[in-house]
């Protein structure tokens, strides 16, 4: 019997394949992370880690895992850059993710962020909420039409294609961008090009050294001055602070957001924007998908522990 941290209480039912493989589970009851420090005294004393995209994974914790025999490290997120893969690589720990099975949510969020954004829906109900609204106004909240509108996809995995497949119902011209080639229809080999040429920009990249602030002050400034930014990838991919300017100055219409540079701190200068729609990195927040992100995330520690190949391993 092997023994399990579980950083967090996890959905119903999320745990069902440790407890189905006889695993001794070791879950913190409380709904906040573990300190750094916990985690590191926690880590030697487990075979497994199933963690979450709060819990910093780095060197430490995983030369004090190695040391007392963990062998796999589970993030319930596709997203991993919480965790020091080239550490976990050395020591020998397997390090898994779970891509896939949130795709269609993240997507269904990114594309509540582009109407949302577009059609300034925050903006509007924070007035009505705030009884500020002065009643129907033919020159109130006039937004942009996501509707024809050209949307450009940074990053074109299963999550921006799944952006696309809603674009296509709003009769929408989708174009993407990626550093190699897709040989997909509406492939764009210039992120500059890109920018320039879409009323709304989606960011569906992975954040890793090459993705921090790749959109930037700079790429901002050849948006076009009604189009939308969106992003439901990771905060740092944008440099919040540029952003925050652009919003300000007016140079770009509107924003909406998922994720942030310092979770969960928000850009005080974000908070304070116009035409912005934040929401507290919920994309993946449905029952069924955090359900089954915490199963597939289980399902690999068991895998591994078993000897088996894990389904999701990004320590190939
Ligand atoms: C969520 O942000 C994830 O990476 O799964």
């Amino acid at each position: 019997m092997a023994r399990v941290l579980v950083t967090r209480r996890l959905p119903e039912g999320g745990l069902e394949p440790l407890v189905e493989g006889g695993h001794d589970v070791v879950q913190r009851a409380a709904d906040t992370p573990y300190t750094h420090e916990e985690l590191v005294d926690l880590a030697g004393t487990v075979d497994a880690i199933v963690c979450l995209l709060t819990d910093r994974v780095d060197e430490f914790v995983l030369r004090a895992g190695a040391t007392g025999g963990l062998r796999v490290v589970a993030n319930v997120a596709v997203g991993y850059d919480n965790i020091d893969v080239g550490a976990a690589r050395q020591l020998g720990v397997a390090v898994c993710n779970t891509p896939g099975v949130l795709d269609e949510t993240t997507a269904d969020v990114a594309f509540l962020l582009v109407l949302g954004a577009s059609r300034l829906a925050s903006e509007a109900e924070r007035d009505l909420r705030a009884g500020t609204w002065s009643g129907w106004g033919i020159t109130q909240y006039l937004g942009h039409d996501v509707h024809g509108a050209t949307l450009g996809l940074v990053g074109y995995g299963r999550i921006g294609q799944a952006v696309a497949r809603r674009a296509a119902g709003f009769g929408m011209q989708v174009r993407h961008h990626t550093r190699h080639p897709t040989g997909m229809p509406g492939y764009v080999a210039e992120l500059d090009e890109l920018l320039t040429h879409s009323d709304i920009v989606s960011i569906h990249v992975p954040l890793s050294d090459s993705t921090r602030h790749l959109i930037g002050a700079r790429e901002l400034a050849l948006l076009r001055p009604h189009a939308v930014v969106v992003n439901t990838a990771r905060g740092p991919v944008v440099d919040e602070e540029a952003l925050a300017d652009a919003l300000h100055a007016g140079t770009v219409f509107a924003a909406g957001l998922d994720v942030y540079e310092r979770e969960p701190a928000v850009h005080p200068r974000l908070l304070s924007a116009p035409r912005t729609m934040l929401l507290p990195h919920i994309a993946s927040a449905s029952r069924a998908t955090r359900t089954q992100m915490a199963r597939v995330a289980c399902d690999d520690v068991c895998a591994v522990l078993a000897g088996l190949r894990p389904a999701n391993l990004v320590t190939a």
